[in-house]
């Protein structure tokens, strides 16, 4: 009878560990640290059905996603957007369906993605929506644009999943015009805390983001378990 006890104590615990190590490190982590290509095939596998988990709204995406958008192009001429990890095409999809960015500021977005599957799915939703979006397979680690060419760089949802969201900051940084604006989220909730070794309080984040050079940086909640931080690229007069 002790015996059967013990064996089933051991049998829980052991299950109960293993049920929490895959909740950890494929639900919650998404496979990061396997490496970029787990990542990578987790979003290929999944993308189908992208959408349907996350339902976006156009009254929600246009107070978390259009305006602020807009807000920080307000004034320029022909804008280029870069989307950077623009999975099934969030940010250019509610760009170009509320219709400001395309008929008043003659803007166009690039979107860059990993994962094919996301991507194809992004071509899709953006179909039947007259559009100016070009699309890119890539690493947001690795960007293959010269730097200064965009006037906004958004990577929303993402860079707790890159390989190195430092480097991949210091390229979205790069290829941002001086005077351009960045928005970024910051994972936010209990189960920030689990990305271990790139977990960053609010704080901590807003720093980050001062120390690699941005200024006027802002960081509010935005989503439930993301903040939104916006930053600037000083001018080349505004740099000492
Ligand atoms: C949670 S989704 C967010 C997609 C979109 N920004 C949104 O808000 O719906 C994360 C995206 O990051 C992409 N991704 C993951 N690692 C990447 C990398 N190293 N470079 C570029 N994209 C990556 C995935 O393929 C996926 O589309």
């Amino acid at each position: 009878m002790v015996q059967l006890f013990i064996a089933s104590v051991i049998f829980c615990t052991v299950s109960a560990t293993v049920w929490w190590l895959w909740h950890w490190l494929v639900i919650i982590t998404e496979g990061i640290y396997f490496g970029p290509r787990i990542v990578v095939w987790l979003y290929d596998r999944e993308a189908f059905r992208y959408d349907d988990i996350k339902l976006y709204e156009m009254e929600d995406e246009l107070i978390l996603v259009v305006e602020p958008v807009l807000g920080e192009l307000d004034g320029r001429e022909n804008p280029i957007l870069l989307d950077v990890a623009t999975g099934t095409g969030r940010v250019p999809q509610f760009l170009y369906q509320d219709g400001r960015f395309r008929d008043q500021l003659n803007g166009k977005v690039i979107g860059v993605d990993a994962s094919r599957k996301m991507l194809d799915l992004g071509i899709k939703n953006l179909a039947p929506i007259k559009n100016n979006c070009d699309w890119l397979q890539g690493s947001a680690s690795e960007l293959t644009f010269d730097q200064d060419m965009f006037d906004c760089v958004t990577c929303l949802e993402s860079l707790e999943f890159f390989p190195d969201p430092l480097q991949a900051l210091d390229e979205m940084i790069r290829v941002l015009k001086p005077n351009g604006s960045m928005l970024v989220t910051r994972r936010a909730g209990w189960e920030a805390k689990w990305f271990l070794g790139r977990y960053y309080s609010q704080t901590d984040f807003a720093d980050l983001l001062r120390k690699k050079g941005l200024t006027d940086v802002v960081l509010y909640q935005w989503q439930n378990n993301y903040d939104l931080a916006i930053g600037r690229k000083p001018k080349i007069d505004e740099t000492v």
